[in-house]
């Protein structure tokens, strides 16, 4: 879907969660959201706030899964997701706290592997992802998905691209604080959700976005691989589909 701007398409996106929260709510049963972070769903998350605050939208029946976490990372950390997703969305809903999973930044490294297992056995338990919100780095990534990464990978540990490290340095004031490393939900958890929305704005992302919807299945553009998902949708503005 092309929208005249990110605005309009946020607010799309927004409807289509909401609308997800209402059926489930009729029928007494939870949704179960991924959710990213980056600028490009902050816009969607303020809708998501405004529902809430002025239609009384409940998130109640919501449980969330984050994509992604830098690490090592500390939870009240600037930088941290944790507090990123709590500045967004999380302070400003009613959503319960036991019901939001975040990739734990702060665990010790032999450690992280069994973590990841029983992220993927919580996702799993939930019900699986009803709708994934996706954004796209410059790299191809989806969550911290780095070129190389398989269809089949599940949540673990990564080493981040030097291509998104210099994107995030300047919000790290310089490349050198930027963590190295991240856990992130793998491809083959994003694909098994039920619906994946993929969003992204302005020309920065036209490139990439015309390699992952036009380009040849490659491990080197992890994007590509939503071309094999059966219920995903790219929605950008007109800046973002400049090369298609
Ligand atoms: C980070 C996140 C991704 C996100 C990407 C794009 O790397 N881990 O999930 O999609 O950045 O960021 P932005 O939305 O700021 O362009």
């Amino acid at each position: 879907h092309i929208h005249k701007s990110s605005q309009d398409a946020s607010f799309w996106v927004a409807n289509e969660i909401a609308q997800l929260i209402r059926q489930r709510q009729k029928q007494g049963k939870n949704a179960v959201l991924g959710l990213a972070t980056g600028s490009t769903p902050t816009k969607v998350y303020d809708y998501l706030v405004q529902f809430h605050k002025e239609e009384g939208l409940s998130f109640k029946n919501v449980i969330t899964f984050n994509l992604d976490e830098y690490y090592p990372m500390k939870a009240d950390s600037v930088h941290s997701y944790v507090r990123f997703m709590n500045e967004h969305l999380f302070d400003h809903i009613d959503i319960k706290e036991k019901n939001i999973h975040i990739p734990d930044g702060t665990l010790d490294k032999e450690d992280v592997r069994d973590f990841c297992k029983a992220y993927e056995e919580k996702i799993n338990t939930a019900g699986g992802i009803d709708i994934q919100v996706l954004g796209i780095g410059r790299t191809g990534h989806i969550g911290f998905n780095e070129p190389g990464s398989s269809l089949k990978s599940k949540t673990r540990l990564v080493r981040l691209d030097r291509v998104t490290r210099l994107d995030a340095a300047s919000d790290f004031f310089g490349l050198e604080n930027v963590p190295t490393k991240a856990i992130t939900m793998g491809v083959g958890t994003i694909m098994a959700a039920k619906r994946v929305i993929l969003m992204a704005w302005g020309e920065g992302k036209s490139r990439v976005i015309e390699q992952s919807v036009e380009g040849e299945i490659r491990e080197s553009v992890p994007a590509t691989f939503l071309q094999y998902h059966e219920n995903c949708e790219f929605i950008i503005d007109s800046a973002a589909a400049s090369f298609l």
